[in-house]
């Protein structure tokens, strides 16, 4: 078949200081089609998407789009070709609202130049309706859930009427609810003649949606395929990606759980809200489960010192503690990974070691970290989750998005904290690094610590759990152990049950 393209381009080469990111892509984005780009963390999909945005210049190679040929695009070039790009890292403002988020810059002006608020609004609900998805339009950012912020970067993406749709990791923030609709949407946008490329760590979605899967390894296109069946075989893609076969589904050693080392008694986060119990063992996994928006976060943060609480005891090894800000959970002995990265405070301009070790100060006898103690400690982390970084010294913001989560991730265990809150661990981590995160967490709990897990990946949660907590409107609905830790169980509890069935 001769299948028009509309970018198409031929080794392209780009080096950072001491890292090659790209060696060598050749790419074809057919008309009409949905392009998915799978590859390790670092593989050079986000700069390859940078290159066709006009944001990274390349140091070689050509991009033909609509027959002109380019060394080199530019922003302002790339959106004249109808490109439109979602990146990964948010690009919103929190305090303006969508409609203004969805504008901004290109406000639309009426009658004397003024900005025309009607016309933008009905625009931005056009969008929305024909979206089908349930979201205000004058809602403020900060307001918003991540998967609705998700949806606002769609919808202005949208409103450029592109003819290329680029998306990286669009889901990697969702749980399969949200997820579904963002895929619907894909195949949705694709059918209306806009060409999708569509980044994803999850490989089963890639397989769902993508009409072709094409797989960088170290910065080349190592192969490309066509998936007219959506049934193309992801254990050939794993091993084109790692170079190996990889285990996706380890699954966690059971322990013996030890002695009680938290307990959380009548939780309220807000006056009229419920009460929330639990308790927490060495050597436990105790799942969180529940939709975005369940309230599963505001919990853990609440427990945290970094969200509101009405009241509550918290009582660790026996002893009642008050914790009111993330300091005093921190001397506590809790850590909390963030689903967030650019919200855990990663300083992005320090180095990795640097970061990993800034909450791990006392691991060090003296006051000082000595340089030599901090490589030292940091280069095994580097080395335990495969963080891709030329060198410990080099500034966290050339990272990788997955590598970042990487270096939160070493950031607590660093800190060797006895008790650890892991809020969505594995967003945006490779196959082969998730696989690594779930051992290291098996570890700990081998060696005595006591991990919270929110997830919303269901094989995931009940592979690593010793015990699901379901969360519903902030409530704990149930609570499953052992057997009864099933998919279909966690999602009648999760939203299958109406609060009145549950009180009757
Ligand atoms: N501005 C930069 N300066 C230095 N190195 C960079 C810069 N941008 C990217 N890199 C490096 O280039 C390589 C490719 O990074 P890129 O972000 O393209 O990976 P990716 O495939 O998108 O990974 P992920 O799945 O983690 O998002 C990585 O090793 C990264 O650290
Ligand atoms: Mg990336």
């Amino acid at each position: 078949m001769n299948q028009i393209s509309v970018i198409q381009t031929q080794a392209i080469k780009k080096t950072f200081p001491g890292v090659v990111a790209l060696s060598g892509i050749d790419f074809t984005l057919h008309t009409g089609e949905i392009h998915c780009i799978v590859g390790e963390n670092g593989a050079g999909k986000s700069t390859f998407i940078k290159i066709l945005s006009g944001f990274l210049r390349p140091d070689s190679g050509e991009i033909v789009i609509g027959g002109h040929t380019f060394h080199h695009l530019t922003p302002h070039l790339s959106q004249e070709q109808g490109i439109q790009v979602i990146y990964q890292e948010s690009l919103l403002v929190p305090q303006m609202s969508v409609v203004e988020n969805i504008f901004v810059g290109r406000e639309l002006t009426g009658k004397f130049g003024f900005i025309d608020r009607k016309r933008a609004l009905s625009e931005t609900r056009k969008i929305i309706d024909s979206l089908g998805i349930d979201l205000d339009p004058q809602a403020m950012i900060e307001s918003l859930e991540v998967a609705d912020r998700q949806f606002v970067k769609i919808i202005k993406a949208l409103a450029m009427n592109p003819r290329v749709l680029i998306m990286d990791e669009p889901t990697a923030m969702f749980n399969a609810q949200d997820t579904d609709v963002v895929l619907k949407l894909v195949e949705d946008i694709s059918k209306r003649g806009i060409s999708v490329i569509f980044i994803s760590h999850r490989l089963e979605e890639v397989a769902r949606v993508g009409d072709r899967v094409s797989v960088f390894k170290d910065g080349k296109t190592v192969a490309s395929h066509e998936n007219p069946n959506r049934d193309i075989d992801l254990a050939m893609i794993t091993r084109e990606m790692v170079g190996r076969s990889v285990d996706a589904f380890y699954k966690k050693v059971k322990t013996s759980p030890g002695e009680t080392i938290l307990e959380v008694k009548g939780l309220k986060l807000e006056k009229n809200s419920p009460e929330v119990n639990f308790s927490l063992r060495r050597g436990e996994i105790l799942g969180i489960a529940g939709l975005v928006g369940s309230g599963r976060t505001e919990i853990v943060e609440a427990l945290f010192g970094a969200g509101k609480k009405v009241q509550g005891k918290i009582i660790i090894k026996g002893q009642e503690v008050t914790i009111n800000r993330p300091a005093d959970a921190i001397r506590s002995g809790i850590g909390f990974i963030t689903e967030e990265r650019q919200k855990t405070g990663l300083a992005l301009g320090l180095s990795v070691a640097k970061n990993m070790t800034v909450a791990g100060l006392n691991k060090f006898k003296g006051f000082f970290i000595t340089p030599s103690d901090e490589t030292h400690s940091a280069g095994r982390y580097v080395d335990d989750l495969a963080i891709k970084t030329p060198s410990l010294q080099q500034e966290v913001r050339f990272l990788s998005g997955g590598n970042q989560q990487k270096v939160v991730i070493a950031r607590w265990l660093f800190r060797e904290s006895e008790i650890l809150i892991f809020d969505e661990p594995t967003i945006g981590i490779d196959v082969n690094a998730k696989a690594e995160i779930y051992r290291l967490m098996s570890e700990l709990a081998e060696n005595g610590a006591a991990l919270i897990m929110i997830s919303s990946e269901m094989p995931e949660l009940i592979a690593m759990s010793d015990r699901v907590l379901v969360i519903k409107h902030g409530q704990v609905t149930t609570e499953l152990s052992g057997k009864d830790i099933t998919e279909e169980k966690i999602i009648t509890y999760a939203f299958g049950v109406t609060d009145d069935e549950q009180t009757a």
